[in-house]
């Protein structure tokens, strides 16, 4: 994830602090690195692709002079990651210097309007356009702050910004849209930051900027504004007593719960797509053959779910594979009019890769849906799509698994209404629940965190436990046990529920523990009956549930509620949560770490 610094300093230079700041933000994740400084009424810029050592090797990050400056690492959202891609971004005359965490929507528009009037671009990156527009705005006379003002008015996105300018060499100047950014005051300097961590060694003063903030940064200190009125706000700043190690985790003791509470912040993301890529993808499904849906682990939970979903909206059938099966299961199969759709958090899977290879070389269309720009998939990929859920530090994926099914659920839709399978009502209703589903999340870890905790501390000492749903939640179930299995290390199994009469329940004794995921869509009858024969041989039933469901609710021991009249299309994003949830404590009830699992690696790069 993106990581931006800036401060003000009364003596000395600014650069070696950037550098070290930035160098703290390392922990989110980045592939290039760059700074910006103001001396003796010049803008100096510094920047490159790779680690902050191989670029402070190759440009010395610290020997830029001036007492004010900017910094970044990038985490690439729009273009490759590249020296040029790198930020600061700077305008034109090269007076004004940007850096940027977020992503502009409307920055194809913007930047075309731009062109229009004379502006040449450098980058490939959304964050170019604002330098450019601060520029147009300064020419009409503006301060530098009525002009970031009057800039960010234009911009729909999330966004957090820091902006330095010649025109007026004292100053930082931020703003806050949905991206996090935080002001870091010492003595004699202030800070602003994507995160704590980057000024934590400096001071433990810290101010939060909330959402649609200005903020403006100078040897006098800073001054905070509202966009919305430009009316000044008083914010004393408040003591943070977290280490180092807390400070990177925003105050959570992991950063697998961390990450499982970022979630509706990853699913609004994704609802900010690039239309044109979801398009292309869309029109190479419609003209398969045939679909493969290939991934492995979480990412292959993921296109199972996928599977009903085309199935159901677009009424196309597509496979989905294991992908360290593909080449066997299919591999002579695939053909010319086959697409492959890979879907891979990392991108650089092995196994997903092979399959990717295979396909590839009997001219099948090999499409992606990542969350790493620049990864081997992207570069393998026909049209590729990135699922924009920011780094994933923890190495169970729980925040990429609903962002790759909101992803999904968006292509299914785009499907189904390119080939007019379902009604205009039907898809503005489906488009209105997605928008609401990040809400919905929010709501539901609240209301259900401590209820999970208390389920924790209750199964903790079970020695197997059993994850049953029917359609769509089939892989919700499986991937339910995954989180489970590879966190807390308790063994589970996972099946169709229609399919555990045919074997599996013949490990049910009394007290066996059965995790049923039951939305009430049309499988609700069926699976009824499901949890009465598991209750029939004694099984403790634990149900995540339709609130309401009275009936259901009777049967079971305990259960986990989700708010009502979702879709059943959708519904795997909401009803995986509590799952992840309770996986995260029943690590925490056993004594293991949630964040390394044994024997696992995030990214599986050997077959
Ligand atoms: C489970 C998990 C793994 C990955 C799998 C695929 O929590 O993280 O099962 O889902 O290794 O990884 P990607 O999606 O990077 O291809």
């Amino acid at each position: 994830m993106c990581g931006i610094f800036g401060c003000v300093l009364k003596n000395g230079d600014a650069a070696p602090i950037i550098h070290a700041a930035l160098k703290r933000l390392e922990y989110r994740g980045y592939d290039s690195v760059g700074e910006a400084t103001i001396h003796e009424g010049r803008l100096l810029t510094k920047k490159g692709q790779g680690k902050i050592d191989e670029v402070h090797e190759t440009y010395n990050l610290d020997a830029l002079p001036g007492q004010i400056g900017i910094g970044h690492t990038r985490w690439a959202t729009h273009g490759a990651p590249s020296r040029v891609n790198a930020h600061p971004h700077t305008d034109c005359s090269g007076k004004i210097a940007v850096v940027h965490n977020g992503i502009i929507e409307n920055f194809s528009e913007l930047k075309k309007e731009l062109e229009e009037r004379g502006h040449t671009f450098q980058s490939k990156t959304d964050t170019e356009i604002i330098p450019h527009i601060i520029e147009e705005e300064l020419e009409r006379n503006n301060t530098l702050v009525e002009a970031v003002h009057s800039a960010v008015e234009r911009l729909n996105g999330s966004y957090a910004i820091a902006v330095i300018s010649v025109k007026e060499p004292g100053k930082i100047v931020c703003v806050r849209k949905e991206s996090p950014l935080v002001i870091g005051i010492a003595e004699d300097e202030v800070y602003c930051a994507s995160d704590i961590p980057a000024f934590l060694p400096l001071t433990n003063n810290a101010v939060i900027v909330e959402n649609g903030e200005l903020v403006v940064l100078s040897d006098k200190g800073y001054e905070i504004r509202k966009i919305v009125d430009k009316s000044s706000v008083t914010r004393k700043p408040e003591v943070i007593d977290w280490d180092p190690a807390m400070a990177e985790k925003q105050g959570y003791p992991h950063f697998m719960l961390k990450e499982i509470h970022e979630q509706p912040f990853c699913i609004r993301n994704t609802l900010r797509l690039q239309e044109q890529y979801l398009e292309l993808m869309t029109t190479f499904l419609d003209r398969a053959g045939e679909v493969f849906l290939v991934a492995c682990g979480t990412s292959y939970h993921a296109c199972l779910a996928a599977s009903y979903m085309f199935s159901k909206l677009a009424m196309l059938a597509t496979h989905p594979i294991i992908a360290s099966e593909f080449v066997e299961q299919h591999g002579r199969a695939v053909n010319i009019d086959s697409v492959v759709l890979a879907v891979s958090q990392s991108g650089e899977t092995a196994d997903t890769l092979d399959a990717v290879e295979c396909a590839r070389q009997r001219a099948a269309t090999v499409l992606g849906l990542t969350n790493i720009i620049g990864s081997t998939l992207t570069r393998v990929a026909r049209a590729y799509v990135c699922q924009q859920s920011h780094p994933e530090i923890g190495v169970a994926a729980t925040k990429t698994f609903t962002s790759q099914l909101s992803v999904l659920s968006q292509l299914a839709l785009r499907l189904a209404k390119k080939r007019g399978k379902v009604s205009h009502v039907e898809i503005e209703q489906l488009e209105e629940k997605l928008e609401q589903i990040p809400d919905i999340v929010e709501g539901l870890i609240e209301t259900q965190e401590e209820k999970i905790k208390q389920l924790a501390k209750k199964y903790r000492d079970k020695q197997c436990f059993f994850f049953l749903g029917r359609g769509v939640s089939s892989a919700s179930a499986l991937e339910g046990r995954l989180k489970l299995l590879e966190i807390a290390y308790a063994p589970a199994l996972a099946y169709p529920a229609g399919e555990s009469k045919h074997g599996p329940i013949g490990l049910i004794e009394p007290g066996f523990p059965v995790i049923f995921v039951c939305p009430s869509d049309g499988t609700r009858k069926t699976i009824l009956g499901n949890i009465m024969e598991m209750k029939a041989r004694g099984a403790s039933i634990i149900a995540v549930v339709e609130e309401g469901d009275e009936g259901i609710k009777s049967l079971a021991d305990d259960y986990l509620e989700i708010p009502p009249g979702l879709p059943e299309i959708l519904s795997p994003i909401p009803y995986v949560i509590p799952l992840q949830l309770f996986a995260y404590y029943m690590a925490i009830e056993r004594g293991c770490d949630p964040d390394q699992p044994r024997n696992l690696a995030k990214s599986v790069t050997v077959k």
